[in-house]
């Protein structure tokens, strides 16, 4: 049978990128959904018609209403308010979850077994949010930023190196904000960690630039970025579709590992068919877990605005 991923927010630039990288890799059939619901049936029809040039049979239909959303096996989250130059991701609480608020319902009564890919920032609160409202196991609610931030950090270290991306490998975690935590010991380049590559002062700027890595875009462009937000998902939803096990680092709700509790935060996952299969846990450093704990703590002051 074939597959179904919807795609809520699905006419705004991160929801469109996503739908069209599901598509071309045809890993499912896609439904668009928005507020604004002739938006989403263009979206979905433009991106359906360049399926007979990719080869894909995907079929992408659009539009306001959620029944063409039965059954579906993810429901990826873009919708919310994107940052303008100079916002932080926090600056969007309360607006967004007002959002999550309106969808946690729909995909409740519409798709009671899907795994959830929240999107929509303060990413990490937004994935509390929609677990607290939809009361979905914690396996099934899975927060994209971790894949992100890493392939930020990735582009920046074959930047510095002049090495294939495909070469790197690099690891961040945290919260999906100021305080998010890369950690150059686990990142390497074909099997190196970078610590043997570069100098501390250009590991520091990289991890600094990585950190950053969302509002040098949002200047440039006016608004958030989208290319590499929707291959982030894009990409989770592949590992979960095709049940590949793969390691990711993802926000997820923990109970006690790396010493954290009822609070979703980026750590390493295995993504499969079930959603969340393993928490991984590596040895931190004192000065990582310390940043890991600052950057939790981060995540525990937004949850705590919205009561989550
Ligand atoms: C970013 O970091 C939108 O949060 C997203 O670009």
């Amino acid at each position: 049978m074939k597959r179904k991923v919807t795609v809520v927010g699905g006419a705004g630039n991160v929801g469109a990128t996503v739908a069209r990288a599901i598509a071309e890799k045809e890993l499912a059939d896609v439904v668009v959904i928005d507020i604004m619901d002739q938006k989403a049936a263009g979206v979905a029809l433009d991106i359906y018609e360049t399926c007979p040039i990719i080869g894909s049979d995907s079929r992408v239909i659009g539009g306001g209403t959620w029944d063409a959303a039965a059954g579906s096996d993810i429901v990826v989250i873009t919708s919310g308010k994107p940052r303008k130059p100079g916002m932080s991701r926090d600056d969007l609480v309360r607006d967004n979850f007002e959002i999550m608020k309106s969808i946690a319902p729909k995909v409740v009564e519409h798709c009671p077994n899907s795994i959830i890919v929240p999107v929509a920032n303060p990413l990490d609160a937004m994935a509390q949010a929609l677990y607290r409202l939809t009361k979905f196991p914690r396996e099934r609610i899975i927060g994209m930023a971790g894949v992100l931030d890493s392939a930020r950090m990735s582009t920046f270290i074959a930047m510095e190196l002049n090495v294939s991306v495909e070469n790197v490998h690099s690891f961040v975690l945290g919260g999906h904000g100021d305080t998010m935590v890369p950690l150059p010991r686990y990142s390497t380049v074909a099997g190196i960690p970078i610590t043997e590559l570069l100098s501390k002062e250009r590991i520091d700027a990289i991890a600094t630039r990585t950190a950053n890595g969302g509002a040098e875009i949002t200047k440039l462009v006016g608004t958030s970025a989208w290319y590499a937000p929707g291959a982030a998902a894009a990409e989770m939803c592949e590992a979960i579709l095709r049940d590949k096990k793969k390691i990711l680092p993802c926000s997820v709700f923990l109970q006690g590992e790396y010493g954290i509790r009822d609070l979703f935060v980026g750590v390493p996952v295995k993504l499969g068919a079930r959603g969340v299969e393993e928490i991984v846990q590596i040895t931190l450093a004192p000065e990582e877990d310390a940043a890991l704990k600052k950057s939790a703590g981060a995540v525990k002051e937004l949850v705590d605005v919205i009561g989550m």
